[in-house]
């Protein structure tokens, strides 16, 4: 069973989907396979995941074999940040893609970082001495936009949308655009609630996907790794959920997640182990009461779990959320 979001488009987007990143070509093939076994349509990947061909081939052999109908899924793939300032490039990266894919046309198309990262002349990042990469902040997302709009009239995509934008280059698009951008894709959990990004999202009809919904592989971790010292525990960690979870007979994970699509949020957890993607489908056979999403709003700490850090100066650019 699926329970979708309605984009403002028209199009419905299965308001669970099955997060890509960080999962490696071999594992993904196991995943994606499990993935639509347990009853997931919609995935979500990118060209940077490095894992579309793979996806590509599993996504044929259930299409091909009948198993599943295209028009059951929902695929989301987005431009990468190399082909975000060459407007030339930006259909010709999606049929990069749908190629990988081995598909017709993706459900979803997203603008995957609001900067663009400056390429050498032998197409790799241009990085300095100590790895970080340069970014190129003047990205006109509007000419861009206007681009994703093309696709949408081609037929390459049926949605279009941005993922890691912030409300003032939302906006700049949608006073500029023909088609308002259906879907804004952003880190969201209990850690990073960004109330008014999320208000502003409801205002003006744009649904909110959330990625890292359980912190991927942890605030410590990854935090630590960034040289930042956090006391806070992993989300799976924190003493509220357990109790929540306790209480609803449901893991963690569960919690995390149900709070995230009871405020009408998508949620696209990554897992590579077939009993845990089932877990996080399962969500929709207990409801947390007014008190309980209170607690989980509370422990909102801006804390992000992404590190953009290694894209030099994102940081501090005044354009960019990070
Ligand atoms: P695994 O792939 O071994 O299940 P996010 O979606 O926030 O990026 O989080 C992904 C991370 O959370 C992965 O490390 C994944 O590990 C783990 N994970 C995914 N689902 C669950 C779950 N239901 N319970 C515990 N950990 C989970």
């Amino acid at each position: 069973e699926q329970k979708y979001l309605h984009l403002n488009d028209g199009s419905r987007m299965p308001i669970v989907g099955y997060g890509t990143w960080m999962a490696s070509e071999e594992e993904i093939t196991f995943a994606v396979n499990e993935a639509l076994k347990v009853g997931y349509r919609h995935i979500d990947t990118a060209p940077v995941y490095l894992n579309e061909k793979a996806i590509g081939n599993v996504l044929s052999k259930w299409i091909s074999s009948g198993k599943v109908k295209r028009s059951d899924l929902f695929i989301t793939t987005k431009l990468p940040p190399p082909g975000a300032d060459r407007l030339d490039l930006v259909e010709l990266t999606l049929r990069n893609s749908l190629a990988d894919l081995q598909l017709d046309y993706v459900d979803l198309y997203l603008i995957h970082t609001p900067f663009t990262v400056v390429l050498q002349e032998n197409g790799e990042f241009k990085r300095y001495e100590d790895g970080t990469i340069e970014v190129d902040p003047s990205t006109d997302h509007v000419a861009v936009w206007k681009e994703m709009e093309g696709l949408v009239a081609k037929g390459l995509a049926k949605s279009i949308g941005i993922s890691n934008f912030k409300e003032q280059q939302i906006e700049r698009i949608r006073q500029n655009c023909t088609i308002q951008p259906a879907v804004l894709q952003i880190e969201y959990h209990i850690y990073l609630q960004q109330p008014h990004l999320i208000e502003y999202c409801k205002s003006a009809n744009i649904a909110v996907t959330a990625y890292s919904p359980l912190g991927s592989k942890g605030v410590s971790g990854l935090n630590k790794m960034a040289g930042v010292e956090r006391e806070l525990p992993d989300l799976l960690d924190v003493p509220v959920v357990k109790e929540i979870a306790q209480k609803y007979n449901k893991s963690e994970a569960q919690v995390l997640l149900r709070w995230i699509v009871q405020k009408g949020i998508a949620v696209i957890p990554k897992s590579t182990n077939a009993k845990r993607m089932r877990e996080n489908k399962d969500i929709f056979d207990f409801k947390l009461d007014v008190d309980e999403v209170e607690q989980l709003n509370s422990l909102d700490a801006n804390v992000r779990v992404v590190n953009f850090s290694f894209f030099r100066g994102v940081e501090k650019h005044p354009e960019f959320p990070f």
